[in-house]
């Protein structure tokens, strides 16, 4: 018997940002427990599936549909998606002045500090912050206010971390870091990802998008897809995929769909 296992199913979808088509034919199914990778070349399109995926309603849908569990989400809130269990990092996140980084990461320890009264993290959560680097007086700043460009990534992982989503998407997350810090994210990218577990016995999946492919050394990908002018241009094995790029960049690409 075939058990299908699929967690986000994408269908036909076009999506208008300022009444202009960025994305169309998107085509894209993740099943429970894999981790698809999205490539291409800046402004083909990638945030903005990724925005569409998390429901901000800039980023509007003319055609197709999104099921997440099972469940038509096309139409929900992103607030309603990230209870469903879809957790983000952003490329760029804002600053948010006046909210301490530590009290983000106590909505997601509430229930524990409710039932407790502590006002501190749970031991957990601070080993955690700890790991990425993080110590009791930074979690104590405004989220990404004056941070450099690691500690706004690291930030964004911990907070996934704190939140453990089922499906998570990471914009760029190898962007503007630092080989050293690569590495921890990539590491905590695989923690969220069940990459501990043996393939058949992980729960949670994502997709991870990079234009640049660094963090896919450090990060394996079940499938990868290519988005070129708002279309999926080519889907297949990450590795292949990528060895193409590599040698000949997205122009091979665009060649290769010419010829299918
Ligand atoms: N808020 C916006 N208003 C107008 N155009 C936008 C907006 N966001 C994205 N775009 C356009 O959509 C296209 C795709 O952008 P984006 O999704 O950010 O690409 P990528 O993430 O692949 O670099 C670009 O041409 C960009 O200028
Ligand atoms: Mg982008």
């Amino acid at each position: 018997m075939v058990v299908v296992k699929l967690l986000l199913e994408i269908t036909d979808l076009a999506v208008e940002v300022n009444e202009k088509e960025i994305l169309s034919d998107i085509d894209l199914y993740i099943e429970k427990g894999e981790t698809h990778v999205l490539l291409g070349p800046n402004g083909t399109g990638k945030s903005t599936l990724f925005m569409s995926i998390l429901g901000f309603p800039k980023y509007k849908i003319t055609r197709g549909e999104i099921l997440f569990k099972g469940k038509d989400i096309t139409h929900l809130s992103t607030t309603e998606r990230v209870k469903m269990g879809i957790g983000v990092s952003f490329q760029n996140p804002p600053a948010i002045r006046g909210v301490r980084l530590k009290d983000l990461l106590r909505i997601e320890d509430e229930k524990k500090s409710v039932e407790t009264g502590e006002k501190d993290l749970r031991p957990e959560l601070m080993d955690i912050t700890r790991k990425m680097k993080f110590d009791e007086s930074f979690i104590e700043r405004d989220v990404n206010l004056g941070f450099s460009g690691g500690e706004v990534k690291r930030s964004e992982i911990l907070q996934l971390l704190a939140q453990k989503p089922d499906f998570t998407m990471f914009d760029e997350p190898d962007s503007g870091v630092d080989i050293e810090n690569v590495e921890l994210i990539a590491q905590e990218i695989n923690t969220l990802l069940d990459k501990d577990k043996k393939p058949g016995l992980r729960e949670r999946s994502g997709l991870l998008i990079t234009h640049l492919g660094y963090i896919l050394n450090f990060v394996g990908a079940n499938t990868a897809h290519v988005l070129m002018d708002g279309k999926i241009a080519c889907s297949g094995d990450p590795t292949e995929i990528l060895e193409d790029i590599r040698k000949e960049g997205f122009k091979g690409c665009v060649e290769c769909c010419e010829t299918h």
